[in-house]
């Protein structure tokens, strides 16, 4: 029988040992989204959260395309996937976060690390606002770079699945499989010295 999305989100949410903010409990990865759009003012807000995210000298090396689910940027994205990312093609927005590897400063070697904070930010804004999100580093690089026509210094680095969860009790069973499980995590990643 197939779990429903409150099973799902259940099954997902962390057994913690210390209370940590609502928004870092709440959050996961879903495979499985609703088609239902995104307003734009909840995607303005998604990138104002990365535009006042912390860098290195303060260089902000990220840049975000981002496409929804009706225009033709978004099958560029989504074919540039790989196979086994093809359950992104449900989410109504997918964002490609890109770093810039040189400003007028140089080489910056921060800066795939500041993206990613940068992309923190989105994801937690994003949850924040009841929308979920799966980032995916599994796609081919050089295809999406032409895709989109995107030129060095700025790279493609991750794209960003955003909508509403999924309803699983309609969702592929491969994806419910995956998705129908405890999350992993070390026991440890931090010690005093
Ligand atoms: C940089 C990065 C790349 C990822 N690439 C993929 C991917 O290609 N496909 C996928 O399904 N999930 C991908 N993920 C999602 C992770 O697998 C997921 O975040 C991790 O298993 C932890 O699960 P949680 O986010 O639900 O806590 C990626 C996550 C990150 C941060």
């Amino acid at each position: 029988m197939k779990p429903t999305t409150d099973e799902i989100i259940k099954i997902k949410t962390p057994q913690l040992r210390e209370d940590i903010l609502d928004v870092l409990k709440l959050r996961f990865s879903p495979r499985v989204f609703l088609e239902e759009k995104i307003n734009d003012e909840d995607i303005k807000k998604f990138f104002e959260a990365a535009r006042i995210s912390p860098s290195s000298s303060n260089r902000q090396p990220w840049f975000f395309y981002f496409a929804k689910n009706e225009s033709g940027n978004y099958m560029k994205i989504i074919n540039s996937l790989s196979p086994d990312n093809s359950w992104a093609k449900n989410a109504p927005l997918l964002i490609v976060g890109c770093f810039i590897g040189e400003d007028e400063k140089g080489p910056n070697k921060y800066a795939q690390y500041d993206l990613g904070q940068s992309v923190m930010s989105i994801v937690i804004q994003v949850n924040s606002i009841g929308y979920y999100c799966r980032q995916m580093g599994g796609f081919d690089k050089s295809k999406m770079a032409v895709n989109l026509n995107i030129m060095p210094p700025i790279f493609p680095w991750v794209v960003i699945a955003v909508g509403k969860i999924g309803d699983y009790q309609k969702a592929d069973p491969a994806l419910i499989e995956k998705d129908n499980r405890v999350r992993i995590r070390k026991a440890d990643v931090a010690k005093e010295i």
